[in-house]
């Protein structure tokens, strides 16, 4: 790998990744893997974690480091906590350590104005984005702090920075991470555990399909014209900041793509 990923620093560390099925997850996994680090894969869909794993053991030999490779497969609903509550009861031994969290699970429902948002989605957006990724976080900060080292890498938004007509209920879960994850960083600030928010701009995966319920055409025309990020693309600056040296913490990464400005100024051809 290049110099930007001294893969030593990520060699056999265990890395937890929320939403590893698919999108961002599934390939800050896969170079997880890759660099030489042990990931353990959590997200719904049993069937797409057995593909990321098989993506991932793939990458991990093409990596040539001869160190990590290793993959636990959670299958977990975020919002269900008294699940969450089990992970250490099923972590085998290997795994029981954790050095870095991914907190990435996360999805929008809709461009419902408010006064028009569906009260159930709403909830789901909540409970997912916010609420279960407090829960996840509460219980690896404990984890961090008995071994005096962790990580913690949340998935943000331009979202989180800036609200857009239509994104009320996204925009508000976004915020939502990013307030809690500043006061965490000023929490943790006299300890060697790190706290770093990525915030990327628009990516082209899953996300805009879970957006228009499905509608793929309608997720189609969101990237039309326009060359967005890649979930790659955004895996490499969540490995970027964990690769840095134990006494540097990148607190936040903000990147668009080049002709993206803001959620609503994009340049289309
Ligand atoms: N795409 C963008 O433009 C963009 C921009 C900025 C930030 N982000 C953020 O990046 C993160 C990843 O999004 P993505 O673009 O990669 O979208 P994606 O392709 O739709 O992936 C979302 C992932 O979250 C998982 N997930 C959703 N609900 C879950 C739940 N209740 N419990 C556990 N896992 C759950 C999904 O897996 P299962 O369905 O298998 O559970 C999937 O693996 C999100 O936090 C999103 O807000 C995305």
């Amino acid at each position: 790998m290049s110099a930007i990923f001294p893969t030593h620093r990520l060699f056999n560390k265990n890395v937890l990744i929320t939403g590893a099925s698919g999108g961002i997850g599934a390939a800050t996994a896969i170079l997880f893997a890759k660099a030489g680090a042990n990931i353990i894969i959590s997200a719904r869909r049993p069937e797409k974690l057995s593909e990321v794993r098989q993506a991932a053991q793939q990458a991990h030999k093409e990596g040539g480091t001869g160190q990590g490779g290793k993959v636990f497969e959670w299958v977990q609903d975020v919002q269900d906590r008294r699940g969450v509550d089990k992970l250490f009861d099923l972590l085998p031994q290997d795994f029981k350590k954790i050095d870095v969290l991914v907190n990435n699970a996360g999805l929008v429902y809709g461009r419902d104005q408010v006064g028009e948002v569906n009260e159930q989605e709403m909830d789901i957006m909540f409970q997912t984005n916010v609420l279960g990724m407090i829960h996840l976080t509460q219980m690896l900060v404990k984890h961090f702090k008995q071994n005096n080292a962790g990580h913690i890498i949340q998935l943000g938004s331009i979202a989180g920075r800036e609200g857009y007509s239509g994104g009320s209920i996204y925009c508000a879960t976004k915020h939502a991470l990013r307030g809690f994850t500043v006061a965490m960083m000023k929490e943790l600030y006299d300890t060697p555990i790190r706290v770093t928010e990525i915030q990327p701009g628009m990516v082209e995966t899953s996300f805009s399909i879970t957006r228009f319920r499905g509608d793929e055409q309608a997720a189609k025309k969101v990237y039309e014209g326009f060359q967005p990020l890649t979930a790659e693309d955004v895996a490499e600056d969540i490995v970027w900041a964990a690769s840095r040296k134990d006494h540097i913490n990148v607190a936040e990464t903000f990147v668009l793509p080049v002709n993206q400005a803001s959620p609503t100024i994009v340049h289309k051809a």
